[in-house]
């Protein structure tokens, strides 16, 4: 039998010869790299609500929310973001991977098929795996050849026994770009699947109030006939946890099979009082919306005039494109030294590396131009070398 460690110890050789090599880091500089997007895991007020009410007692949930873990507040948190976004109900869990992971493994099996973006977050991925459904990449953002396949289906299964569920991202966190939502509801008319959508990256900063894309992109008879919708505590509403929108039935459903809901202790007490906080908080922040869409794009333009190659965002994510591992950890290494927190993003979690830049509304527009004037020169010295 071949040793363990020996089997680690080349493992970890391969990856470090790749490098590919993953080490946890503090942080330090100017963010440009978090999912704070509304800068509410720092706000002041948040600060003094905590303070003021002894949000923290307490400290633990204790057992799953089937046992002693449920409290007023989770489910007066999951009634008020309910109402916000115009769903039925919601359930409250302890990330938003234990959403997807729990709410994809619920709800697919070995007979149905699930069409997937092959850029979907490893929660979706990893949910769909675990269900042992038939899982059928289509290629990213492209609703052509979703429609293929859900012909190709139709074709294979012809009496329809298998349940079809189509399951994507509103906001692609490592891409910044968006399917349209129109067409994938006009698909749904058309051939009846069942719709998840995460809208993890969106929600904070699009919409009304920032109620997420679906709002932006969708009328309510549209956005009353997605299934699913998942969400995370742990970006703009600063804090940690993850959050399914559906019908009443379905939050029933979810309550008696979800085994990461059922089988984990239910999130810390305090977070859904924050939670509830930070949501009130998040409707009035129109200003910081419209001013980090405006940096977004001044950073965009910019990076553009200068050069650089970026993919084809629509959103505050923007990540630049680049030839090599090596080459992104360089990127990432200079900026750091000169204070700002940018980080490589490499294969396996995206097919090619790149520095993720993630806006938040903490940034002044200062920022945005001190990046690029570092990245200019950055270039310079990469390509003297
Ligand atoms: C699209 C998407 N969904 C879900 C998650 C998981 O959410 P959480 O970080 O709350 O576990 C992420 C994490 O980055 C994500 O990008």
């Amino acid at each position: 039998m071949a040793d363990h460690w020996e089997e680690v110890q080349k493992k970890l050789d391969t990856i470090r010869e790749k490098q590919l090599f993953r080490e946890t880091r503090s942080y330090q500089g100017i963010d440009f790299c978090s999912n704070d997007y509304m800068g509410l895991a720092t706000n002041p007020s948040m600060l003094e609500f905590f303070q003021s009410k002894k949000e923290i007692y307490p400290f633990g949930s204790t057992a799953s929310r089937l046992v002693r873990g449920n409290s007023t507040s989770m489910e007066q948190f999951e009634s008020e973001f309910a109402s916000f976004v115009e769903g039925e109900a919601a359930l409250l869990v302890s990330t938003g991977f234990t959403a997807n992971f729990g709410l994809l493994d619920s709800i697919a099996a070995p007979d149905c098929y699930v069409f997937t973006d092959r850029l979907n977050h490893a929660s979706i991925l990893d949910g769909i795996r675990i269900s042992g459904a038939q899982k059928k990449y289509y290629n990213h953002l492209d609703l052509n050849h979703l429609r293929s396949l859900l012909e190709k289906a139709d074709v294979e299964d012809s009496t329809g026994k298998k349940k079809r569920i189509v399951v994507t991202e509103s906001l692609f966190s490592m891409d910044g770009d968006s399917p349209d939502l129109k067409t994938l509801l006009s698909l749904k008319k058309e051939f009846g699947f069942v719709l998840v959508l995460d809208e993890a990256h969106a929600f904070g900063v699009y919409g009304p109030m920032g109620k997420g894309l679906v709002f932006q992109d969708l009328s309510s008879s549209e956005i009353q006939s997605i299934d699913y919708r998942v969400y995370t505590l742990g970006k703009s509403l600063g804090l940690e946890g993850g959050i399914i929108v559906t019908k009443k039935m379905g939050r029933d459903h979810l309550v008696n099979v979800m085994r990461s809901f059922i089988f984990s202790t239910a999130p810390l007490p305090m977070i859904s009082k924050l939670a509830s906080f930070a949501l009130s908080l998040l409707r009035s922040m129109d200003k910081e919306r419209e001013n980090l869409l405006a940096m977004a794009k001044e950073l965009k333009d910019s990076l553009k005039q200068n050069g650089f190659l970026i993919t084809n965002s629509t959103s505050h994510i923007v990540p630049i494109l680049l030839d090599t591992e090596k080459q992104s950890l360089f990127y990432a290494a200079y900026l750091q030294d000169a204070g700002l927190d940018v980080r490589a993003i490499r294969p396996p979690t995206v097919p090619t590396p790149r520095l993720r830049l993630s806006l938040n509304a903490k940034l002044r527009l200062e920022d945005i131009h001190h990046l690029v004037k570092e990245l200019v020169l950055l270039r310079e010295k990469w390509n003297s070398l």
